[in-house]
Parts: structure tokens; C-alpha cells; sequence
């Protein structure tokens, strides 16, 4: 038996990365996904790759109409929704004196308010359809603990945290419950960027940092999305029913809390 047959998911951000590796893991559990991405023409591709099951659909987390239209996309596709993943996200870095308005705007933007409207849009079709649902959002081992050259990032990701907790106390008696998943370092095209970035900021070269924190991760490597994907799905399941505001470190053992 599929532990997700029948259910309709929508994965915010699931063009490439995390939330495209979970968009497969999914349709193999025998869930419809619809592929939410600000990328199009990725999550068409990324669709087209994953095949029957999985359907691309325009979403910026940032823009209220294009959440509600979204939401509206996957009603008309899949009759439903079953299971939101706010996986969307931007990260950048720079030391608290160098921090920009701009930088600190766009990542509350995606990072915050984009998991909170889409919880909520998501949560209030969950609702009206009364057969509950399940919300995973996606944190990360930076909202544990600040990091001095990662200031915002880590402030939204402890925000997304907070949310969970605040979200998953609230909806609880609609039969939905709000966890999340907090990964440590996870190879792929996010942590290009974020290699690159620590290499202009502390002159290393490119791919030292990757090899730093993937030396330091107590498995002794970087993770990889398919690491993540065993935890979204069982906090999809119906295994998951009594979990309720939860946040899981899926990191290799960098964190423990
Ligand atoms: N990769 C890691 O090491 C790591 C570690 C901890 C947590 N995380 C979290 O896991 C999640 C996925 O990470 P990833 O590495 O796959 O990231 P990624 O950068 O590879 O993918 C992010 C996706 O979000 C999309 N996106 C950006 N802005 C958007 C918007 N406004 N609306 C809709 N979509 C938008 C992008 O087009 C992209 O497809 C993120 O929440 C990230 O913070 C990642």
C-alpha cells in the first residue's frame, strides 16, 4: 500500500533542489503534486521529469492573488488538497554591519510571510473540505542558532520555527497538523550558491566551505535531498496524526534539541 495514495500535495518551491526531489519521492507514494514554482518553465520540466502524477504550477509566495490562484489551480486539477510543503526559500549572507534593507525585505518576505500566507490559504481549504490535512514546513539547523555572517537567514528560519509551533496549536482541532523539518547542509544548487558567497566573504575557494561543513557534519558528509525525503514523507502520513507543532533535525547530527 502507498502511504500517500489518493492525497493531493503542493510543493512550494519544487522546481530543483529539496522541493523537486520530495515532488518525486511523493509520486512514488501515490500523491499528486503540483509542482509551485516562481520558475515556470523548471517546474514544467521538472513535471515533465517526474512524469503522471506531478503537474506544474506558477506560484511567487510573496504575491497574495498568485497564492489564492494557485490554490484555485490545484482544486480545479486535483479536486483538493491534502498536504501543503513550504518549501520556497532564498538565502543570503553578510555581516550585521553590512546587512541591506533590500536583503532583509526579500528573505522575510519568501522565508516568512511566504510560508505564513501559504499556510494559511492552504489551511483555509483544508478546513472547508473538513478531512484535516498536513503542513510541513521547511526550517532549517540555522533557526537553532544565529550564525555572524548569516544574521537573516537564520532570523527567518527561527521565525518559520515559531510559526510551526503558533500554526500547529491553532489547527490541530481542524485535523491538520503544522510540523517541520530542519535540515543541516544540503548539497545541490542552493549550496553552490551559498559556497560561492562564503568564498567571496571569507576569500576561501570555491567549494572549501562545502568541504568544511560537509567535514564537520558528525555522518561525515553533506546531506543530500534524498536524506530528507523519508521524514516528509511519514510527517505526510497518516503515521504522523498525534505529531502535532513539531520541528525534526534531518541534518546528519549537526544539531540536537
Ligand atoms: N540546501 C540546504 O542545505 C538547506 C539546508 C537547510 C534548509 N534548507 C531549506 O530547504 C528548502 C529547499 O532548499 P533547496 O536547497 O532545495 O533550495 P533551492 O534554492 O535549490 O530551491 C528553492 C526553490 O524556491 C523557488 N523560489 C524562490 N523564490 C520563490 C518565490 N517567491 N515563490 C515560489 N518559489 C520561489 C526557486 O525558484 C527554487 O526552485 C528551503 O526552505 C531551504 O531554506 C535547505
Amino acid at each position: 500500500m502507498k502511504r500517500l495514495a489518493g492525497k493531493s500535495a503542493l510543493i512550494t518551491g519544487a522546481a530543483r533542489g529539496i522541493g523537486k526531489a520530495f515532488a518525486a519521492a511523493f509520486v512514488a507514494e501515490g500523491a499528486q503534486v503540483a509542482i509551485a514554482d516562481i520558475d515556470l518553465d523548471g517546474a514544467k520540466a521538472a513535471a515533465a521529469e517526474i512524469g503522471a502524477g506531478a503537474y506544474a504550477v506558477h506560484l511567487d509566495v510573496t504575491d497574495q492573488k498568485s497564492i489564492d490562484a494557485a490554490m484555485a489551480a490545484v482544486q480545479a486539477k486535483a479536486g483538493g488538497l491534502d498536504i501543503l510543503i513550504n518549501n520556497a526559500a532564498l538565502f543570503d549572507l553578510a555581516g550585521i554591519v553590512d546587512i541591506s534593507r533590500a536583503s532583509y525585505d526579500r528573505l522575510f518576505a519568501i522565508n516568512v510571510a511566504g510560508t505564513l500566507f501559504t499556510l494559511q490559504a492552504a489551511a483555509k481549504l483544508m478546513i472547508a473540505q473538513g478531512r484535516g490535512g498536513k503542513i510541513i514546513n521547511m526550517a532549517s539547523q540555522a533557526g537553532r542558532r544565529g550564525e555572524a555572517l548569516v544574521g537573516i537567514y537564520c532570523a527567518t528560519k527561527a521565525s518559520v520555527i515559531s510559526l510551526t509551533q503558533s500554526a500547529g496549536l491553532d489547527l490541530i482541532k481542524h485535523g491538520i497538523n503544522v510540523n517541520a523539518i530542519a535540515p543541516g547542509v544540503v548539497d545541490g544548487a542552493h549550496w553552490d550558491g551559498v559556497d560561492a558567497k562564503f568564498a567571496a566573504a571569507e576569500g576561501l575557494a570555491p567549494g572549501e566551505k562545502k568541504k568544511q561543513v560537509g567535514a564537520s557534519v558528525p555522518f561525515g558528509r553533506m546531506g543530500t535531498a534524498a536524506d530528507l525525503t523519508g521524514m516528509a514523507i511519514f510527517l505526510a502520513s497518516a503515521e504522523a496524526e498525534y505529531i502535532v507543532a513539531q520541528t525534526y533535525n534531518v541534518d546528519g547530527g549537526n544539531w540536537m534539541s
